[in-house]
């Protein structure tokens, strides 16, 4: 797809998620031929209360909650694992999306036992496998609940 001018390289933050942004990440939307790409946010912030482990991150753009992901980084492991990941349907094709990889590839090299990110999706999500393909993500095959696993291993 073309990106529109002059809507590339939008700065974007990612956020703790916490009381002031629980509501805006359980109302971002996708397409329903999207819906199937991705859990819901609410499964993934029920599943974050109880998983130490889950880093839920709110992607913020021009100060509003825009999108969502969610990532381990164990302290015993060198791998980290982005396992959601969504920008909601009206912010798409904006940019967004790759800028909270690069913003959350900063945050997950910041981490000093991580030497290797991985990330899954469906094999028909074209949109995401031509993005992750984009930071250097490699296909490694599919897992056992049949979604793609690509992983990239960050230069130290
Ligand atoms: C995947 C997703 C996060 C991309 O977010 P986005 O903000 O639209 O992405 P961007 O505008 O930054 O585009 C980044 C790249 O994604 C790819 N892409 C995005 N939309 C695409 C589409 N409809 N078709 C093909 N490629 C697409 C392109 O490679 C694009 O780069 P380009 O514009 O230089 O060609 C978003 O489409 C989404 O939330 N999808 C549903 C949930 C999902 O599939 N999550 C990923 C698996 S967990």
């Amino acid at each position: 797809m073309t990106r529109a001018a002059g809507m590339s390289d939008q700065p974007v933050a990612l956020e703790p998620v916490g009381k002031g942004n629980r509501a805006a990440i359980l109302a971002l939307k996708l397409a329903p031929d999207q819906q199937s790409f991705v859990a819901s946010n609410a499964e993934s912030l029920a599943e974050a209360r109880q998983d130490d482990e889950a880093v839920p991150r709110a992607v913020v753009a021009a100060g509003r909650v825009v999108g969502f992901l969610m990532y381990s980084a164990p302290e015993d492991d060198d791998e980290a694992i982005i396992y959601r990941f969504m920008i909601d349907r009206r912010e798409q094709g904006k940019g967004l999306g790759r800028a909270a990889v690069a913003k959350v590839l900063e945050e997950i090299a910041r981490l000093s036992h991580i030497s290797r990110v991985s990330i899954c999706y469906e094999p028909g999500n074209e949109a995401a496998r031509r993005l992750y393909a984009s930071f250097g993500f490699i296909e490694q095959g599919l897992d056992e609940d049949d979604e793609m696993i690509a992983a990239l291993e960050l230069s130290r």
